[in-house]
Parts: structure tokens; C-alpha cells; sequence
């Protein structure tokens, strides 16, 4: 069964059940602020999960372009694409559980109007429970009648089994569907680990998951039930076809074989990592160009010039030419053009563009590379990205600190960028000058509450807006009003002392000899950046493992003030506080 027809026969079998079938939204999502590209096919209906009356009813269903480049640097191997498309059918507020599960394995299982895939290869799981929801039972309930034997049904933990988008928005306990990709395991009974040791190996392959979205997460917490009880489901096309075709990969199916080919016809020295790199990350740069990303240093342009840059290096590497390339960019735009909008000569030019800026200082960069590798002088000198550099480096043995680059980037863009919007993974939400002076104040106040309530305390979350600090710390009680007096009064008292605040570099085991403060979970890299502020007997008044940035001096900061004490969850208070 070619690609095509999957998707005809999805759309076809969930049509014929009520759902309006949607239109691809573009790969930049509209009102959306907290995604750069939509990476479900859920995303562009996330007002509708929440409880807004949708058009077309309240049964949709689509097959929609996705992004996602959390992990570049996995592409090329059988299962990881910068670009896909994702089936999916949603339920807002209208059928639940018994009508998506059964849907799911008849359109899986039937030969007339399905996939024709044989029950005995499938295996399922389903949420264990945890304080949020309970174990799923009706779901196993749902699947044993439908035939799925007991020993195929596997429940686990929130990690593998509830779905949310993010940190905010709708999100639920979710039933994946995994398919026997050799037929090893046909009829056998399989204990969990074994199982979850056979997914790991790609030989179970995750085909389709069942979302149930009745739940609404906020700051990564979920906070109760949503007022209508959704369905939110998703299937790779990839993967779906590289299953029908008996395949390993979806570079092997109709979707990418015939653009492999060509890669490996119009190289000089072929390569099948280098060539799945081209093929992956040209089809992607094709969707994006079409949707009207350009390349640039910011946002999602950054993405985009990252990804061209990256197949421009391979281009050069497999000896691709100019005309071999676009022709590759054409046989894609073919492939394409009859289900999206694509504009093919405006993606030539626009990727010819940037690859010929690139191409300009990538053998200055590459000479560079052979004297000494200088990821952060390659990235700001010659325009390599990071992942770039890593890979060159992987190649020859030597080790990138990654958390040294990511930190003088850091400080780069903080200098060039300051004053504009700029997303930060420390909990802040933009670099200006109210959002700084609220970073150091969130330092001297875990210090003044380690100090006044209890040295035992630690911070377990962090979120900093211009108005607003917000920190959760571990503690078991509720924090008394003399105490956030006392707490209030000693960091004011810090700030008026105009004690300076210094960054330094150290390595980890001296970081932690020195008792800094380290996030709740974290990974540090060998390398880290700590700062400090001491009062003026050379005392430690606080030292934490952090990124920045931070004011100079705490005298900048202004006058703090505790605007409110809450619990945030079991054994974790909550303090939001301003600048005034
Ligand atoms: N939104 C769900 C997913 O992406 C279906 O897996």
C-alpha cells in the first residue's frame, strides 16, 4: 500500500464516521506563542480541546505537517525526521474511549477499509495511575473485548503514558498501539521489561496513540479537569507506511526511496548517513520555505538556517552539485505539490541563497576546524551550528563541552539581543532589565529563606515574567507571615548593602565543594557556571549553579516585596514576588 493511499484510507474511514476532515494547517501555527512550529497534529486545535465550539462539529480528523528538531542530531537513523506528517482524529467533547479504541483497531486491522495488519502482531499499553488519574481500566476493558489478549496489554507510567503538548493546555492519559515488526513474537505471551526492552530495540514499533484529553496542565502541573472529555489521536505516516511496506525505515518506503536515489545518483562519494541527512533535512526546509519561513539568526528562521546549513555541509561532503541538489528539491516538491501548497522555484532560490552564503565561510570554518575546534569562534565567525561542530568533532574523537558553548552563547546573544524578546531556559521569559533584577532577587530569596525558615530548603521550580518572580521550594508546611516578614526584611537588607554579584566558571566537583545550590534534577556538565554574592565580611550570602543572567551589583535590583505564600503541591510551597 503506497504512502497515498494511507492517508486516502485514513481520512476515508474517519470521514465515513462523522469527521470533518481538515486541511493541513501551515507548519506555523496562528495565535500560538509557546510552539515555533506545530509539532501534533492536535496543536492547531488546541482552543477547540479547550472548550471552543469548532465550525466543522465536533469530529475532525487531518493529516498534518510536523516539526520537530528537539534532537537533530539522531537524524539518520531508521526512525528520527525533522519533518512528518501525523494522522490524527479528535473528539471535542463528543465520543470517548469505546468509540477511539475501536476505531483504532478496526481501521489498524481491517482489510476492506483499514490497514489489513494482523491482530496477532499488536501489542498495547495504558496508564498505570498516579495522584493525577487513576490506572486505566476501561481502556483494558475496551481492548480485551476487542481480542487483544491480557499478556499484550502493558501499563505504564506517566512518563510513557500521558500526553500533553507542553508544559500548559490539554492533555491526558494516553493507549499507545505498538505493531511486531518481524512477526517474532506471534501468539507469545511477553513479560513488560521484555517488552519495553523489545521497544527500545525497534522491534515493537509505536504505530498509533490514543490521547484521552480531559485533563488541563498549567506550569507543567496538572490542575484538574477540562469541561468536555476529548479525543486526541496521532499516527506517523512514516512510520505507518514503512510498516505496510515491510520496511525498516521510512527512507526505504515510497515517501523517500525515490529521493534517496537520486541523492546516491548525484554523489561522488556516497554516503547512506550523509544521504539520509540530505534527504530528511531538504524535505523539511521544502515545508518550511513553503509555509514562509526564511532564513535568519532568530526564532524560527534560526531553525531553518541551522537545517540548511547542516544538509549544505553533508551536500558538500556526498559532492552533490548545485544541479543535482535542486533537482532532488524538485523530485520533493513533485512528490508533494498535489496534497500542499509548494512553490517550487521560490525554495530553489531561497535555499540556493543561504547555501551559498554558507558555502563562503564553510571551508574558512572547516580550515579553522583542522588548527583547533573552537565551537563558540565556528558558530559566531563562520556561521556553524553547534550541531554542526559536534558532529565534525564526534568524527574525529574529540570532545565538545557542550554547556561551555551553550553558556558564552548565552552571554553573545544576551549582549546583542538585550532589550529584545528572548526565550531562556532558566525560568525566564525575556532578558530585560525587570526580568533580570527579578533572577538575582530569586536568588537572594531562596537564600533568606534558607537562612530565616530552614537551611533544608531547596527550590524545586522557577518562573520569572517583567511583573513577577515565582518560586516553588520544597517544604512541608505553610510559611508564617513574621517569617516572610523576616525573609522580606533580609533580602531588602542585601539589596541596600549593594553587594556585588560575580559569575564564574568552575568545574563541577569544585561547584559542588563549595556547597553552590543545584537545581532539583538536574544534569550538570563538567564545566559550570556558579554565582555568587557574599556580604561584606566575605561571607556566602547565596551561590547557585546558574546560567544568568544577573544584575552587577544587588543594589540595581530595587525594593523586593512577598506578594503571596501558597502550597504548589505535596511538600512544595509556592512564593510570588515583585520589584517595586
Ligand atoms: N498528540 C498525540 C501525539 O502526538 C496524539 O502523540
Amino acid at each position: 500500500m503506497t504512502s497515498s493511499e494511507i492517508r486516502k484510507r485514513f481520512l476515508d474511514f474517519f470521514a465515513k464516521r462523522g469527521h470533518a476532515i481538515l486541511p493541513s494547517a501551515s507548519l506555523v501555527p496562528e495565535n500560538d506563542p509557546s510552539v515555533l512550529f506545530n509539532t501534533a497534529g492536535m496543536q492547531p486545535l488546541v482552543p477547540y480541546l479547550m472548550g471552543q465550539k469548532h465550525p466543522l462539529g465536533a469530529r475532525l480528523a487531518s493529516c498534518q505537517k510536523c516539526v520537530r528538531t528537539g534532537d537533530l542530531e539522531d537524524i539518520g537513523d531508521n526512525r528520527h525526521f525533522s519533518f512528518f506528517e501525523m494522522l490524527g482524529n479528535w473528539s471535542l467533547g463528543d465520543y470517548f474511549k469505546q468509540e477511539a479504541i475501536s476505531w483504532s483497531y478496526e481501521f489498524l486491522t481491517s482489510k476492506e477499509e483499514g490497514l489489513g495488519l494482523d491482530p496477532a502482531r499488536l501489542a498495547v499499553t495504558l496508564f498505570e495511575g498516579d495522584e493525577n488519574a487513576p490506572f486505566d481500566q476501561e481502556s483494558k476493558d475496551i481492548w480485551m473485548s476487542l481480542g487483544i489478549p491480557e499478556h499484550r496489554i502493558f501499563a505504564l507510567p506517566a512518563e510513557d503514558n500521558w500526553w500533553s503538548p507542553g508544559d500548559n493546555g490539554p492533555c491526558g492519559p494516553c493507549s499507545e498501539m505498538f505493531y511486531d515488526m518481524n512477526g517474532d513474537f506471534l501468539g507469545q505471551e511477553i513479560s513488560k521489561e521484555s517488552f519495553v526492552e523489545q521497544v527500545k530495540k525497534e522491534t515493537f514499533i509505536e504505530i498509533w496513540n490514543d490521547v484521552f484529553m480531559e485533563y488541563e496542565k498549567k506550569d507543567g502541573k496538572v490542575i484538574g479537569k477540562l469541561s468536555q472529555k476529548n479525543v486526541d489521536t496521532g499516527a506517523g505516516l512514516e512510520r505507518i507506511t514503512a510498516v505496510m511496506q515491510g520496511k525498516n525505515t521510512a527512507y526505504d518506503t515510497d515517501i523517500l526511496s525515490g529521493v534517496m536515489e537520486m541523492v546516491k545518483s548525484g554523489s561522488v562519494n556516497y554516503g547512506e548517513r550523509s544521504a539520509r541527512i540530505i534527504t530528511d533535512h531538504l524535505r523539511t526546509a521544502t515545508f518550511m520555505i513553503a509555509d514562509g519561513v526564511f532564513p535568519s539568526n532568530k526564532d524560527r528562521g534560526y531553525v531553518l538556517r541551522r537545517i540548511i546549513r547542516r544538509a549544505a555541509f553533508r551536500v558538500g561532503q556526498l559532492g552533490l552539485s548545485q544541479e543535482s541538489y535542486t533537482q532532488v528539491i524538485s523530485a520533493i516538491t513533485e512528490k508533494y505539490e498535489s496534497i500542499y501548497n509548494i512553490e517550487k522555484n521560490k525554495i530553489s532560490e531561497i535555499f540556493n541563497q543561504e547555501v551559498t552564503k554558507f558555502t563562503k565561510t564553510l571551508d574558512a570554518g572547516l580550515k579553522e576546524f583542522e588548527k583547533g575546534v573552537d565551537p563558540f569562534l565556528l558558530a559566531t565567525t563562520y556561521g556553524f551550528p553547534i550541531e554542526l561542530t559536534e558532529e565534525l568533532a564526534k568524527e574525529k574523537g574529540i570532545a565538545i563541552d557542550r554547556a561551555d558553548f551553550d553558556v558564552k552563547m548565552k552571554a553573545h546573544q544576551d549582549l546583542s539581543r538585550s532589550g529584545s524578546e528572548q526565550k531562556f531556559k532558566g525560568g525566564l521569559a525575556n532578558t530585560n532589565e525587570a526580568t533580570v533584577k527579578l533572577h538575582t532577587a530569586h536568588h537572594l530569596l531562596l537564600a533568606a529563606l534558607q537562612e530565616v525558615v530552614d537551611k533544608n530548603i531547596h527550590q524545586r521550580g522557577s518562573n520569572i515574567t517583567e511583573e513577577r518572580l515565582r518560586m516553588d521550594f520544597s517544604f512541608d508546611r505553610k510559611v508564617t507571615p513574621e517569617e516572610l516578614q523576616k525573609v522580606e526584611t533580609l533580602v531588602n537588607s542585601w539589596i541596600e548593602a549593594k553587594l556585588p554579584v560575580v559569575r564564574r566558571e568552575m568545574p563541577r566537583e569544585e561547584a559542588e565543594k563549595l556547597g553552590a545550590e543545584m537545581e532539583f534534577g538536574a544534569k550538570y556538565p563538567d564545566i559550570v557556571s556558579v554565582y555568587t554574592i557574599q556580604n561584606t565580611n566575605d561571607e556566602y550570602v547565596s551561590k547557585e549553579f546558574c546560567g544568568g543572567p544577573h544584575v552587577t551589583n544587588t543594589s540595581e535590583i530595587g525594593k523586593f516585596k512577598i506578594q503571596k505564600e501558597e502550597a504548589s503541591s505535596a511538600g512544595v510551597r509556592r512564593i510570588k514576588a515583585v520589584i517595586e
